[in-house]
């Protein structure tokens, strides 16, 4: 089988002001040492990788005070030239999303406004001609609607289960236009079913990848930069002719992040969804 890669356009977020001083997932403990310049060091490698693969990757400036901002992919959701904007759960990333509207506007997209918890494309995943959108922990589930009222993309509403995997990003990973992994723990019973009929095919992680945040990958339809650690899954996609590219990033993990979580998508218009 070939795959073909498509080149695409990312917005990323250097980590400047990267600390974990707050908890809003189980992955951070504020009493834990975090090393800030290795963090900016990892970030700096991961950016490397994207360019090395001949992706655009646009930056957007780091407001001091917003330490996870570095998420760029809970910036928005960003399909055919629409930007939805985000409106976060907690009060302590509140102040990201206008930051990032004002990015995309200045870009010139054309700007939708979430009226619910919508966390980006955290919980919102474009594969081929369906949205998955997760709920349970962040993103509300009456944002999904508004989702496809704005993108014109039938939402398939996935129910998260595990705090450990809050973001349908770190559970569940974009491989083409037709095949994901995931973490099948990680959704209810009928979310697992939806999944098992949409995706027969898809590559099931083990826990032991998901706990190093393995899903949170990025692939381009035939590159998946993901989590070094996750070496089991990443012997899984090479079995399916992807080639893997491990990225360290043990710092953001942190926070419970990696690469997927670090990396925002931006999709101009139909040629390069
Ligand atoms: N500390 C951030 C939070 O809990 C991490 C966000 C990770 N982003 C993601 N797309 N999964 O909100």
């Amino acid at each position: 089988m070939t795959m073909d890669a498509t080149s695409q356009r990312f917005l990323m977020c250097r980590p400047t002001y990267f600390a974990v001083d707050y908890a809003i997932n189980p992955w951070m403990d504020p009493t834990a040492p975090v090393d800030a310049d290795l963090a900016v060091r990892q970030w700096e490698q991961l950016r490397q990788i994207y360019r090395d693969l001949g992706h655009t990757v646009e930056e957007i400036t780091p407001v001091p005070g917003l330490p996870d901002m570095v998420f760029a992919a809970n910036g928005g959701t960003v399909i055919d030239g629409k930007a939805m904007a985000v409106q976060f759960r907690d009060p302590q990333r509140a102040d990201e999303a206008p930051a990032y509207r004002a990015w995309f506007e200045a870009a010139g997209f054309e700007m939708y406004d979430p009226k619910h918890v919508n966390e980006g494309e955290g919980d919102i995943l474009l594969v081929g001609d369906y949205l998955l959108a997760g709920t349970g922990f962040r993103t509300a589930h009456a944002s999904h609607a508004q989702l496809q009222e704005v993108f014109g993309y039938p939402v398939i509403t996935m129910q998260l289960v595990d705090p450990r995997f809050y973001h349908l990003d770190t559970a569940l990973t974009v491989l083409d236009e037709r095949t994901v992994a995931y973490l099948p723990e990680a959704f209810s019973p009928g979310s697992r079913a939806v999944l098992r009929r949409l995706f027969p095919d898809a590559v099931h992680a083990t826990m032991a990848d998901a706990e190093v945040l393995g899903l949170n990958a990025v692939s381009d339809g035939r590159h998946v930069v993901l989590p070094a650690q996750a070496t089991t899954l990443a012997a899984a996609l090479r079995d399916r002719g992807y080639e893997t590219i491990g990225v360290d990033l043990s710092e953001l993990r942190k926070a419970g992040g990696g690469p997927k979580c670090c990396t925002l998508r931006l999709r101009q218009g139909k040629a390069s969804k």
